[in-house]
C-alpha cells in the first residue's frame, strides 16, 4: 500500500488551523487575555429570522410521516435551483435550473471539481490567493503556475500569455480584498477561451461589491458560459459558515471534446455525495425571500461598517492597504515588520488581536497581513483602538 505522496508537499497544517493552534496556546499561556478575533473569516451575526423560521418549518415536516423527507436529489432541491436561478435573472443572467448544483459549500466543491479534470494539467493561481487552491492541486500533484498579484496591479493580475488549462479567479479577492470589473474578467474571459482552458471563478464574497463596474458573477461576460465554472456560497452573505450551503454553477455550454463538464459533474456529485440536508435548503431558499433579503441587507451593512472603520483605522495610520470596499477583508502592508508571522505575533501578544498573516497565502503576501470585518461592531472597534494605540507608539 502506498500513501499519496503529494501530502508530504503540502505545508505541515492548513493556515487557519495552525493560526486556531498558535490561538490556543497563547490563551492557555494568558488566560486572563481578552482577545479579538479577527483572522478566519467567520461570520458572527446569528442566521436572520426568515431563514431560522424556514428550518423550524422543515425541522417540524421532518417530525410526520406526511411531510418526512428522505434522501434528497444530490444536485439540490428545485425548490432551492429555483431561487438561486431567480437571484442571477435579477442580475441580469439567465441560467437553466440543470445548470445549479446544491452543496455543502464553496470550499467542498472548489476541491471537489478537480475530480473531472486531469491531473495532467496545468493551473494558474494568483499569489496570495484562498490557500485551497493551491492545496488541492498539490494534493492531485498537478503543475501549478503562479501569477504574481501585488501592489503594482493593484492585487488584479491580467493574462500574461502563460499557457494555462485551469485558472482560477476569486473575485472579489480572499484575502486582498480586490474586485476585477466586468471589463477586466472580460480579458480573462477571451484569454481562457483562446486556450481551451477553464476558469475556476470563487464569487463568495460577490454580496460585498458595493462600487459600479465591478463584477458579481463572472456571466456577466459574454461567452463566459463557454469557459467558467462558478462557486458561490451562503456562508458570507447569509452567515452559513456553521450551517453549510453553497452552490456551484456549470453551465450547460462548457464542453472540452464534445464532453460536456455540466455530466460529468452530476456523475461525479451522484456518486460521491447525497446532498445538502432537506432542513438547511429550506433555510436557504429562505435568503432569497423578500423579508430574507431585507435582513440579510441589514446584517451585511454592520460587516460594511466594521470594514469601513478598519479601512479609516489604516488611512489614519498612513499604512498602505487594499480591499474594504468591495470585500470584508482589509489587506495592508505591515508597519514595521518584514515579515507577516512575527506582525502576527507582536499584535497578538501587544494588542491581543488576532488576524491572518499574508504570507500564509503566497509568497507575494510576505510582509502583508489580513483583517476580517466579521467580528462584532463592538469587537471591532475595539481592535481598531488596540491597533491605532500600538501602532502610534
Ligand atoms: C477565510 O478566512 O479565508 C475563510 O473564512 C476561509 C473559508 O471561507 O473557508
Amino acid at each position: 500500500m502506498k500513501l499519496n505522496g503529494n501530502y508530504s508537499k503540502l505545508e505541515e497544517s492548513y493556515l487557519f488551523s495552525t493560526i486556531a493552534r498558535k490561538v490556543s496556546a497563547f490563551t492557555a499561556a494568558h488566560p486572563n487575555a481578552n482577545v479579538l478575533r479577527m483572522g478566519i473569516g467567520d461570520v458572527t451575526l446569528p442566521l436572520a429570522p426568515a431563514v431560522i423560521e424556514a428550518m423550524h418549518r422543515a425541522v417540524e415536516e421532518q417530525a410526520h410521516r406526511e411531510t418526512f423527507h428522505g434522501y434528497g436529489p444530490e444536485q439540490g432541491y428545485d425548490f432551492l435551483r429555483e431561487s438561486i436561478r431567480g437571484y442571477y435573472a435579477r442580475r441580469g443572467v439567465a441560467l437553466d435550473i440543470n445548470e445549479i448544483f446544491v452543496s455543502d459549500g464553496a470550499k467542498s466543491d472548489l476541491g471537489n471539481i478537480l475530480d473531472i479534470f486531469d491531473t495532467d494539467n496545468t493551473v494558474i493561481i494568483p499569489d496570495p490567493v484562498y490557500p485551497v487552491y493551491v492545496d488541492t492541486n498539490v494534493m492531485a500533484g498537478r503543475k501549478i503556475v503562479f501569477l504574481d498579484a501585488n501592489a503594482g496591479n493593484a492585487f488584479l493580475p491580467m493574462p500574461n500569455g502563460q499557457k494555462a488549462d485551469i485558472i482560477y479567479i476569486c473575485s472579489p479577492n480572499n484575502p486582498t480584498g480586490a474586485a476585477y470589473t466586468v471589463e477586466q474578467l472580460r480579458e480573462w474571459v477571451a484569454y481562457a477561451r483562446k486556450q481551451g482552458a477553464v476558469i475556476l471563478y470563487d464569487a463568495a464574497y460577490e454580496c460585498f461589491v458595493a462600487e459600479p463596474g465591478r463584477a458579481r458573477s463572472i456571466y456577466e461576460v459574454e461567452g463566459a458560459e463557454e469557459c467558467a465554472i462558478e462557486f458561490c456560497s451562503f456562508s458570507k452573505t447569509a452567515g452559513f459558515t456553521g450551517t453549510r450551503c453553497g452552490y456551484t454553477i456549470v453551465p450547460d455550454a462548457l464542453r472540452f471534446g464534445g464532453v460536456s463538464c455540466n455530466k460529468l459533474w452530476l456523475r461525479r456529485q451522484t456518486t460521491k455525495f447525497n446532498g445538502v440536508p432537506y432542513v438547511v435548503q429550506r433555510g436557504a431558499e429562505a435568503v432569497f425571500t423578500e423579508r430574507g433579503e431585507e435582513q440579510i441587507r441589514e446584517n451585511l451593512a454592520v460587516y460594511r461598517r466594521n470594514a469601513k472603520r478598519l479601512s479609516d483605522c489604516m488611512d489614519e495610520l498612513g499604512v498602505f492597504y487594499t480591499g474594504g470596499k468591495n470585500s470584508p477583508y482589509i489587506w495592508f502592508q505591515c508597519p514595521g515588520f518584514e515579515d507577516s508571522w512575527k506582525f502576527f505575533d507582536y499584535l497578538l501578544e501587544q494588542a491581543n488581536v488576532v488576524g491572518t498573516p499574508g504570507c500564509g497565502f503566497g509568497k507575494n503576501g510576505q510582509g502583508f497581513f489580513r483583517l476580517t470585518s466579521f467580528a462584532s461592531e463592538e469587537t471591532t472597534a475595539d481592535a481598531v483602538e488596540r491597533i491605532e494605540t500600538l501602532l502610534k507608539r
